[in-house]
This record gives C-alpha cells, structure tokens and sequence, in this order.
C-alpha cells in the first residue's frame, strides 16, 4: 500500500532530522525528562533496559541513555540509526543499534523493561495487519510487566479538519535558518495522506529546496487503543500533553503474560 519508500525518506532526511529541532540537545533533555517521569510510575529498577524501536537520530534513545537508562536503539533507517549512535558516541555514550523493522525486531523475547516507539512512527504502518505485527513484536521483547510507550501525534481532530499542510518549523544554523514544511495530500479513504516534506536551506543568496515524500495512516486514538489490547496488552492509559508537557499524546501499556 506504501506509494514512497519510508527507508529511502528518512535514510536522506538522517542528516538534516535534527533542523526540525530549534534546540535538538534541549528537546532531547525535555523529551527523556517527561519519558523517564512515565517510567518510574511503573515498577522496576532505577534503570532500565529500554529497546527505541524507531530511534531513527536517537532524539528519545540518547536522553533516556543519559539519564542512565541501558539503551538499545532500532530504525528501519539505516542511515538514522548510524547517525545516532555517531551522536551518542559525541556526547560520551555508548548507544547500540540496529537496522531494523519493527515488525520484526532482531532482539530476544522478553529482553526489555520498556519498549519506546515515538515521535509518530507507527502511522508510517499503512494497515491493520502491520500494526498488529509491530506490537506484538513489541511485546514479545518485553518482559513479564514491562512497559510500552507510544507516542503519536493526536489525529482525532486532523481526520474530521483533514489539514492541507503543518506549520512551517525554523531552526537557526551558522549558515542561517533553515524552514522546514509539510504540505498533506488526504486519500479518498479519509484516513491516510501524503505528505510533501520540504526543506528550505539557505545557499548564498538563495534557497536551496529539499523534497521528500512518505506517508501516514491518521490513526485515532480509538483505533490505536484498539489494536494495542488486540496485541495482549493490558491499562492502556492516554497521557495528554497537557498532563506530562510531553508534545504528543503518550500511551503507556503493559505487557502481562499469560498464565500457561
Ligand atoms: C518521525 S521519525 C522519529 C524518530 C525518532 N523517534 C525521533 O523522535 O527523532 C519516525 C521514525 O520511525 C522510523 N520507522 C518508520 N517505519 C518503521 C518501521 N517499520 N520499523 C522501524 N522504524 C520505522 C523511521 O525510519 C523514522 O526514523
């Protein structure tokens, strides 16, 4: 069902994901602060073996690890996952990666305390089927109890407005501010779009555009609470933005295995 290749957009995107940012250290320190906040609400240990299955330039993965977790980081970009363990190292940390899909993640069952998956990577997931594999495949690496943290971006009110693009973001650089845009394109079935993502840098005395394409399924809240008890997990709680600071929505699950 995916018209654009979702390795290809973020494998050209890795060196540039970090000027969607005004202050990407800070929103890293932001980020792992609220995230960690989440995790110490469930039990376990101070720190925790956590498993970033779209880390893509390791935005969450790098503050969770210096925050003192034990990160472990995955991204069916390669190019994004390179960059975040080169960006980790940059900073006195050692975070190991993989290239992978979430829907099959190359990591032993029942290896992490907290699975992370944020910043909107599911609805790169196109149907149900995909999903469904994605977060058994989640819950399969977690322990007995562990935790599952997904953040995604609050579609409720974009599948009944159906937004025509999102707000430019600016960042500035020694080569001065780079513009970045999207404009969205719905398709028929009111539930997923394309979406053009444009990046402006300056060059010299002009503009040099930078174009990319992916897709999303606008996943409601409904429909994500859904498929995660379909996966076997147990006290899906929404977390709003107004209740952690946290940018997007943040579902937090617990994996509870089964009695043989
Ligand atoms: C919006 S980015 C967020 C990256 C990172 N969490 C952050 O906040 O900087 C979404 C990420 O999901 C990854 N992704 C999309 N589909 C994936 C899949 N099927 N398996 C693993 N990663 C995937 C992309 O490669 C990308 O790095």
């Amino acid at each position: 069902m995916a018209a654009f290749s979702v390795r290809d957009f973020y494998d050209g995107l890795a060196p540039d994901y970090h000027l969607i940012f005004r202050d990407w250290d800070a929103s890293m320190a932001r980020q792992a602060a609220v995230l960690d906040e989440l995790f110490r609400r469930h039990p376990g240990p101070g720190s925790r073996r956590v498993l970033d299955c779209s880390c893509g330039i390791g935005t969450q993965a790098i503050g969770l690890a210096l925050a003192g977790h034990k990160v472990v980081g995955s991204d069916l970009s390669p190019v994004a996952a390179g960059r975040a363990s080169a960006e980790a190292a940059d900073r006195g940390i050692s975070l190991p990666v993989a290239a992978a899909d979430m829907r099959l993640l190359p990591f032993a069952s029942s290896g992490f305390d907290v699975v992370v998956c944020a910043d909107n990577a599911l609805p790169h997931l196109l149907s149900a089927q995909d999903v469904r594999a994605a977060l058994l495949e989640m819950r399969r690496v977690l322990r007995d109890e562990g935790l599952l943290v997904l953040t995604v971006r609050a579609y409720d009110e974009d599948r009944r407005t159906r937004p025509v693009s999102a707000p430019p973001q600016v960042s500035d650089t020694p080569e001065g501010r780079v513009i970045t845009f999207q404009l969205w394109n719905w398709h028929t079935d009111g539930e997923r779009y394309d979406v053009e993502h444009f990046q402006i840098h300056p060059a010299a005395d002009t503009w040099e555009v930078r174009v990319r394409r992916t897709t999303y399924w606008a996943l409601t809240r409904r429909q994500v609470t859904a498929l995660v008890a379909e996966a076997g997990f147990t006290d899906i709680t929404w977390h709003t933005p107004d209740s952690t600071g946290f940018y997007q929505p943040v579902l937090t699950a617990r994996h509870v295995r089964a009695e043989p």
